[in-house]
């Protein structure tokens, strides 16, 4: 009989939204060995929890994660929350013997990535398992790209060019939210969106990068309080401000282990760019190029073709034998970028459900976080090639 894993999710804003939907989703359209029941969500402010409870669909509410943790009827645990709080909710979950996903990136630092991830593998001797929540290797594009790699169409893999690129702060206006603040978001570019194409380029090409040379820059040092924390007379006469304690911009040249050399750009300072996820491998006998812009399509070059007909191919990832693309429409009916966060909950329920473990794991998620600090600290010292251990081996040892 299918089973049923009730969720607990905290935070109700954007990645609560988009996991609200997904859990909505996700058992109506795949066939799983267990169906997520939306049970319990969390958020600080008790009217606004409420109001988000119904507008979601979930069937109870709590303002206090804690307590959500210790309940009986709540068997897995959303982490939707802003990094700083992350390890303490996760490790607390994992303790309690709950199933955890967490949003991406897994902490604010290395050092409470390893305590995630010793929890983690603790949980997991009990059968508890823990996911972070890379939704772009979700997308169909993504795991064509990832298949085509894997089969060895490319051939050897070696470049990986990726950027993501994004403008909503391009404005010195923009209010000094919490993604521009170092204690709470741990970094910015780097580990807001920087994090995810670390983790897609690593997992499209099976390929671990193990060292890089970073430089990152903060354009606008200086910014509006956001008008809760102001106070109305500061903002009247624009004297509320703070120091943003994050980069703008994060780019590095990289390593990987299979051979591959890489650059990466992250960026919210990319005019026009609104949430451009681009990813370029070029290999021995082909190369494929995606941006999530256009997420429906992947291009494919592929250099054992006659040479008279040789040139991109666009191929529609619509068919229903593409990555996840069953349960949707007919061919060239599109989806979109919810659809990530479906297949995520798909993903995390099909592993649960049968007993084994979800990827991305804290291990992988690990990884990221090490690559991320590595290029930290590699910009701190004037861009020095700085060298990224693989986390698997601090997890053996
Ligand atoms: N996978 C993706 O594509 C993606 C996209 C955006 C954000 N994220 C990640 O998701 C996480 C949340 O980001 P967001 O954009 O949803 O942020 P947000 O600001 O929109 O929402 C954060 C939510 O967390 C709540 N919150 C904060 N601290 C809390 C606490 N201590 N206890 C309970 N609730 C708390 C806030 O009230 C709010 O509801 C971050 O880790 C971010 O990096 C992932």
């Amino acid at each position: 009989m299918e089973k049923e894993l009730r969720v607990g999710m905290v935070g109700y804003a954007f990645m609560g939204a988009a996991h609200s939907q997904a859990w909505r989703t996700v058992n109506r359209v795949y066939d799983l060995p267990a169906r997520a029941r939306m049970s319990v969500i969390c958020g600080r402010d008790e009217s606004k929890v409420a109001e988000a409870a119904t507008r979601l669909g979930w069937e109870a509410y709590t303002t206090d994660w804690r307590e959500l943790i210790t309940r009986d009827d709540v068997d897995v645990i959303d982490v939707c929350t802003p990094g700083d709080s992350h390890a303490e909710i996760a490790i607390a979950a994992l303790e309690a013997g709950k199933h955890v996903l967490c949003e991406k990136p897994l902490a604010n630092s290395v050092e409470e990535a390893r305590a995630m991830v010793a929890a983690a593998v603790q949980a997991q001797t009990a059968g508890v398992r823990s996911m972070c929540g890379f939704n772009y290797r979700r997308v169909p594009a993504v795991a064509l790209m990832r298949q085509l790699i894997e089969s060895g169409r490319l051939g050897v893999v070696r470049h990986v060019r990726a950027a993501y690129l994004q403008d909503w702060i391009v404005d010195p206006q923009f209010p000094l939210v919490w993604r521009l603040q170092r204690d709470k978001a741990g970094s910015g570019a780097l580990g807001d969106i920087g994090a995810h194409i670390i983790d897609l380029t690593q997992f499209v090409t099976g390929q671990q990068i193990t060292g890089v040379s970073g430089l990152t820059e903060t354009f606008v040092k200086e910014r509006p309080l956001p008008s809760a924390a102001a106070g109305l007379a500061a903002l009247a006469d624009g004297s509320a401000t703070g120091p943003v304690t994050v980069d703008d911009a994060a780019l590095f040249l990289a390593r990987l282990d299979g051979g591959a050399v890489g650059t990466y750009e992250a960026t919210r300072f990319a005019t026009g760019r609104k949430n451009a996820v681009r990813v370029e491998i070029n290999g021995s006998l082909g190369s494929v190029a995606f941006d999530f812009e256009r997420m429906n399509e992947l291009e494919f070059y592929d250099a054992s073709a006659p040479g008279t007909e040789q040139g991109f191919t666009r191929i529609l990832v619509t068919e229903s034998d593409h990555p996840y693309m069953s349960a949707w429409w007919p061919p060239g009916h599109i989806i979109g970028y919810e659809h990530t966060f479906t297949h995520e909950m798909r993903d995390f329920l099909d592993a649960v459900g049968s007993g084994a473990d979800p990827t991305p794991s804290f291990v992988d998620a690990l990884q990221v976080q090490l690559v991320m600090d590595a290029v930290t600290r590699s910009a701190e010292q004037g861009s020095a090639w700085t060298e990224v251990a693989p986390a698997l081996a601090e997890v053996a040892a």
